[in-house]
Order: C-alpha cells, then sequence, then structure tokens
C-alpha cells in the first residue's frame, strides 16, 4: 500500500514538473513574437500616437515588433473589454488614459472592472489639453467665445471621442463653468472629430497637445486657452483658461499601460523594464517636449505608481459623475 502510495506521489509529481516546463520555458523566451498594443481610440488621434511613439523604443527594447492596434468605440470600453478577455500571455497590451478612471461611474453595463481584470505595467505621459475652435468660427479670443456660446446655446456644436473619452470630460467642465449647454457630437476618437473641425462641420473641441500643437502652430484651428494652471512651453502666447476666468480649470491627461489580469510576473517584470527603457527615448523625449507633454517621473512608470492612480483617479470621479446625474446605459 505504501509503496502504491508513493508511486501515485511521484508520477502526480513528475506530471506536474511536466505540466510546468512548457509554462516556464515559454516565459523565459517571451517574446518570441509580435506584442500588440491595444488603444481605444482611432489612428491619428492623441492616444494612437503616443502608443506609436512608445511602440518603437519598447519594440527594440523587447526585440520584437510591437503592433499598434486601435479597437475604438463607447468611450474605450470596447477596447477594455478586449484585453480583460485575451489571453494574460504578454502578447496583448493595452494602454489607455484617465478614461480607465471614470468609466466605472459612466457605464452602467461595464463588461471589465479595471481594478479587477488588469495587471499593471506604469504609467507613461501627461499630456495638457487645449479648448479649439474651426478656423472661421466668429469669436477670436476667448471672451468673444464666451459671449458667443452664451448667446447662441445649443446652436454650436462641441466634439468629442464619446463618454468618457477626455475629450468629453472636457468639453462638460467647459460647459459647467461657463453655464451653457452646447451640442455635443461623439466621434470613436478625436482623430475624425479634428477632421470635421478642419473641414468646417463642427465648431468646437477639447483636444490633447500631441496632436493640437502642430494644428495650432500652422493656424489650421482657433485657439482659446490651455488646460492646465500655467502655460505651455510649446504655446506660450496662448493663455491658460483658468487666467481668462474659468478658475480652478485644470486637466491633464494621464495614461497608462496595463496587461490582462494573470500575465506571469517574470513577463510583467520585462515589460515594465522595457518601458522604462522606452521612457528614456531620445526620440520619445524630444517628440513629448515639442507638444508639451511630460514623460512620467521612473516612480510613476511603475506598477505601483499605476495602481495608486488609478485607484485615486476612480476615488475621484466617482462622485464627480454621480453628482452630474452622466452615465451611459
Ligand atoms: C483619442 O485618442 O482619440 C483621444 O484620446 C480621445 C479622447 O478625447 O479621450
Amino acid at each position: 500500500m505504501k509503496l502504491k502510495f508513493t508511486t501515485v506521489l511521484m508520477a502526480t509529481l513528475a506530471a506536474l514538473c511536466l505540466g510546468a516546463a512548457p509554462a516556464a520555458l515559454s516565459q523565459s523566451n517571451w517574446p518570441d513574437r509580435s506584442v500588440i498594443l491595444v488603444v481605444p481610440f482611432t489612428a491619428g488621434g492623441p492616444t494612437d500616437l503616443v502608443a506609436r511613439l512608445i511602440a518603437v523604443p519598447m519594440g527594440k527594447a523587447l526585440g520584437q515588433t510591437v503592433l499598434v492596434e486601435n479597437t475604438v468605440g463607447a468611450g474605450g470600453t470596447i477596447a477594455g473589454a478586449r484585453v480583460a478577455r485575451a489571453a494574460p500571455n504578454g502578447y496583448t497590451l493595452f494602454l489607455h488614459h484617465m478614461g480607465m478612471a471614470t468609466a466605472p461611474a459612466l457605464y452602467k453595463k461595464l463588461s471589465f472592472d479595471p481594478l479587477k481584470d488588469f495587471e499593471y505595467i506604469g504609467q507613461v505621459v501627461d499630456v495638457p489639453m487645449t479648448m479649439l475652435a474651426r478656423k472661421d468660427f466668429p469669436a477670436s479670443n476667448f471672451k468673444e467665445l464666451e459671449a458667443y456660446v452664451r448667446a447662441n446655446k445649443t446652436k454650436v456644436s462641441l466634439a468629442n471621442a464619446g463618454m468618457g473619452a477626455v475629450s468629453h470630460l472636457c468639453g462638460l467642465l467647459f460647459m459647467s463653468q461657463i453655464g451653457v449647454d452646447l451640442t455635443t457630437v461623439p466621434y470613436k476618437g478625436t482623430g475624425p472629430a479634428m477632421n470635421d473641425l478642419l473641414g468646417g462641420q463642427v465648431d468646437l473641441l477639447c483636444d490633447q497637445t500631441t496632436t493640437t500643437v502642430p494644428m495650432i502652430k500652422d493656424g489650421r484651428v482657433k485657439v482659446y486657452g490651455v488646460t492646465t494652471l500655467k502655460r505651455l512651453t510649446a504655446l506660450p502666447n496662448v493663455p491658460t483658461l483658468d487666467e481668462q476666468g474659468l478658475k480652478g480649470f485644470e486637466v491633464k491627461v494621464w495614461h497608462g499601460l496595463y496587461a490582462p489580469k494573470g500575465t506571469p510576473a517574470p513577463v510583467l517584470e520585462k515589460l515594465n523594464a522595457a518601458l522604462r527603457v522606452a521612457l528614456q527615448d531620445s526620440v520619445l523625449k524630444q517628440r513629448m517636449a515639442e507638444l508639451s507633454s511630460d514623460i512620467v517621473p521612473m516612480d510613476k512608470a511603475t506598477p505601483a505608481g499605476l495602481k495608486t492612480q488609478l485607484e485615486s483617479e476612480i476615488a475621484k470621479w466617482g462622485p464627480v459623475i454621480q453628482k452630474a446625474g452622466i452615465y451611459a446605459d
């Protein structure tokens, strides 16, 4: 009987070891093919741009290509669900901004849990925003904009990238501080929203400097203010919204890099190391400086740095959104 038990035990241990071997091997070989970086908004927009700028140096650090995939719609929540359900093997990653923190309060039927369904890799960059209008919009400065929107209210259209997009949040803040309701026009990213602003199909858009600085410098759009409390080095002549009377108006868009829950720790460590190397990349640094965007300090480019940020932002936005009574069914 004793012999039989030992035999069974040995056989079980052998089976366990054999079972464990391929997993350990696959982790030590990871990555042996391309890695997909899912972006929740359209190509050509600000989140896509950050993803493409980070994908190149991360790919170099990992020795594999990092391919950007745009899974768009519902303010970024379709992409969130896609990554939450992806195999936790390090080959599917997610780059999202602060919409990850507003989604639980905004979406009644959110099919993923930002706090439970992901592993944290680290924070990436912080990006300011700008309030813009189509080039031929009647108001030529902020005072005129205020007067015009008060007089014309819902005749004025304000584009955004869907509920929970930062362009949506910035627009809500703008409307509540001015005290008027405009007609909001949702898109699947600010890339197509910007195209319509350039084409004159919509009037206003609040969008991130990663895509707006070149448009402003080329005079393709009108700019009324920046959403930081200090003026930006890339746009020194553009006043802040705060200094023009919208007291305390501040939106800076933070970004995080995530993997599906259950991604093995050794893979997460390699991903974090690659992120930290990528954030030191000279091309990325130069591009971000030109666009007045800040690469995060290294203590934030960590799993703990991202976890703390996401938890505190969920706690911050939940009551604000509930009080405002805005949500998607
Ligand atoms: C985008 O990439 O299109 C934007 O980040 C969307 C947004 O406004 O949040």
